[in-house]
């Protein structure tokens, strides 16, 4: 390969002398009589040396600012000082300021040549080096880039796995629903109810999601009980209500092997305990009980009485919020029943009971 050398000196016999030498050793040269020629031969880019030659003392343009010049703009092509010995100081300055290596004159061709393939050696190294540094950055810029592709991918996958699962519960809901007329659309009251709750007192994204879920599937263990006994005309007997309250461990049973609505089972279990301790099925009590069932415990019953059930017509509004303030602190969360009724949580389902269910509320 045929390496280039500029060689920037005012001195005529130096060109000569130090051109002849490296053109028999095999490089191929280009001259200059002063900086400004070397710097325009550089910048036109048409001979693109691999080392530079530069001599320190010139008039006009010092080899000093040339090589500044060069270095900023060149930073990558080695330069080698041409110095007397008289100003040796100066040139151990220059690599200081980022020579590559300073040569005496007069100048020993041996000394050249070798001073020369180093600084073309040092050039190389520097390319391959600047070479890797590029590789290396754009092989992570398509790692990222495939990362990225990757992570869009998964999230649409998640976004379609979490559409099919809504559409599996609002199935399941209505399978429970199916089973008992008179609660159709119950539980999707519920959620609304129970969302906009969550909401109001500042649960996360995912907490609020999964109650939606849990309100909707509250009552799926009423698969399991006799549809005899969830149509019943008047009050159950000890024995019978014994049997309904099965339906909230039923339904902990259902969903406790699917993964994905093990965060529901609390509501699922939990919606029927009191706040006092005195409700079913494990008879806990205040924050014992978890905040999603203690909120889907008061959608439920609000939904409940402001809805026609087998044994009597929908009560007002008024009278359902005069009961969930009976039964504050001792069926319901205080708390959660000051922000149901003063934050009128029970609006957000009310256009829907209009158009949905006329018969259902009458305030
Ligand atoms: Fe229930």
């Amino acid at each position: 390969m045929d390496y280039r050398v500029l060689l920037i000196d005012d001195d005529p016999i130096i060109r000569k002398v130090v051109g002849l030498t490296l053109e028999k050793a095999g490089f191929v040269l280009q001259t200059a009589s002063n900086g400004t020629e070397g710097i325009n031969i550089l910048e036109r880019g048409d001979f693109s040396p691999d080392c530079v030659i530069l001599d320190i003392r010139m008039p006009k343009i010092s080899g000093i600012e040339v090589l500044s010049r060069i270095r900023k703009k060149f930073p990558l092509i080695p330069v080698i000082m041409l110095t007397a010995l008289t100003d040796i100081e100066i040139a151990i300055d220059t690599m200081r300021r980022g020579a590559f290596d300073y040569i005496l004159k007069p100048v020993r061709k041996v000394q050249l040549i070798e001073t020369v393939k180093k600084a073309i050696r040092y050039r190389e190294i520097q390319l391959e080096n600047e070479r890797l540094v590029k590789e290396n950055l754009e092989y992570q810029r398509s790692l990222e880039r495939k990362v990225e592709e990757r992570t869009r991918e998964l999230l649409m996958a998640y976004k379609k796995l979490k559409e099919a699962n809504l559409e599996t519960v609002k199935v399941l809901a209505e399978t429970i629903e199916a089973k008992d007329p008179y609660t159709r659309g119950h539980c999707n009251r519920v959620r609304i109810l129970s969302s906009e709750m969550a909401s109001v007192i500042g649960l996360s994204k995912d907490r609020i999601e999964s109650i939606e879920y849990g309100a909707l599937l509250h009552d799926i263990g009423k698969i399991g009980i006799p549809e005899n006994l969830l149509h019943k005309n008047g009050p159950l007997t000890p024995e019978e209500a014994e049997k309904f309250h099965q339906h909230t461990i039923i339904g902990d049973n259902i969903i406790k092997d699917v993964d994905f609505f093990k965060s529901c089972r609390k509501i699922i279990r939990g919606h029927h305990e009191w706040y006092n301790g005195k409700g079913y099925p494990d008879g806990l009590s205040g924050n014992q009980i978890d905040i999603s069932a203690r909120i889907v415990a008061i959608a439920d019953s609000f939904d409940a009485m402001t809805s026609t059930r087998p044994y009597r017509t929908a009560r007002s509004l008024d009278f359902a919020l005069e009961e969930l303030v009976k039964g504050k602190g001792s069926q319901f969360d205080p708390d959660l029943i000051d922000i149901f009724i003063d934050r009128e949580i029970y609006r957000s389902i009310f256009p829907l009971r209009d158009t949905e269910d006329s018969t259902a509320i009458h305030s």
